[in-house]
């Protein structure tokens, strides 16, 4: 385990901000999840004080706030775990996952002056029916190849995307907060290289000509069998 890397591309950054404790509270029902956080903060109390607190909503059928389904090439079925979850390369912490988080501010009114057409190429995906755009073979990749990772054997390493827009129109505030479980950390890390620094370098993810990372920190989720070990140590 080691901090959130900061990563200083030519044109943007990915910050590294503080935070020792991170809660990814999810229902249906957002009063579910202001209750769950009330009888969480009534509990730690004054042992801790708070770095950031985002409320996501999900947006019509998945979609960001710029209009696009999010979430599509997810893993799914067994992959999920063998993406997530850390396995007996490390036994200790094997059922853990590492969670990488980013709070994203998106530039609404530029955005929404590029044509359909280049929206879709910065995504890599048409934005009404979510099928998947050709990759570039050369120059300016999108978003999705951008992020896709592919190791020295030809194996593509996923990661799951629990993504969650959020904003309050009326402050102008319009976001994305990414939230990455990887059973490998070196893969989220890899794709945000991909992002800022560019591939080729210098050909940076055009999505963050419109979304500023504000925040980023990286986090354990604990397997459920170390948080029940940890809460008997402490009952001991
Ligand atoms: C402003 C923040 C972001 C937005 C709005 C966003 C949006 C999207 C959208 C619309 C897609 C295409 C549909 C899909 O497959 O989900 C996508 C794909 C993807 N994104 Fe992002 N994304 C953001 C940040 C990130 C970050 C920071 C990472 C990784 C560190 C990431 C990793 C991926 C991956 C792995 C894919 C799937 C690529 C594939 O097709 O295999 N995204 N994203």
């Amino acid at each position: 385990m080691r901090p959130f890397t900061p990563i200083e591309g030519a044109t943007h950054t990915a910050p590294a901000t503080p935070g020792d404790l991170f809660f990814h509270i999810r229902a249906e029902r957002e009063d579910l999840c202001f209750e769950f956080e009330r009888l969480l903060l009534d509990q730690l109390g004054s042992s801790v004080t708070l770095a950031d607190e985002v409320a996501g909503f999900r947006y019509f059928d998945s979609r960001d706030l710029l209009g696009f389904v999010d979430g599509t090439a997810n893993p799914t079925g067994h992959d999920i775990g063998s993406s997530t979850l850390v396995g007996s390369e490390d036994q200790e912490f094997a059922g853990g996952s590492y969670v990488v988080v980013q709070k994203y501010l998106h530039q609404m009114q530029p955005w929404a002056q590029l044509s359909k057409d280049e929206q879709e190429r910065i995504i890599g995906r048409e934005i009404v029916s979510n099928v998947e755009l050709p990759d570039a073979t050369s120059g300016q990749k999108s978003h999705k190849t951008l992020a896709t990772i592919v190791g020295d054997d030809g194996t593509e390493h996923d990661i799951l995307r629990d993504n969650m827009p959020f904003g309050r129109p009326g402050h102008g505030e319009y976001g994305t907060y990414f939230i990455g479980y990887s059973r490998y950390l070196w893969v989220t890390q890899k794709m945000l290289e991909r992002m800022f620094l560019g591939d080729p370098p210098g050909m940076h993810d055009r999505l963050l000509d419109f979304s500023t990372a504000r925040t980023g920190a990286v986090f354990f989720a604990p397997a459920p069998r170390t948080l029940s070990e940890l809460v008997q140590a402490v009952q001991v």
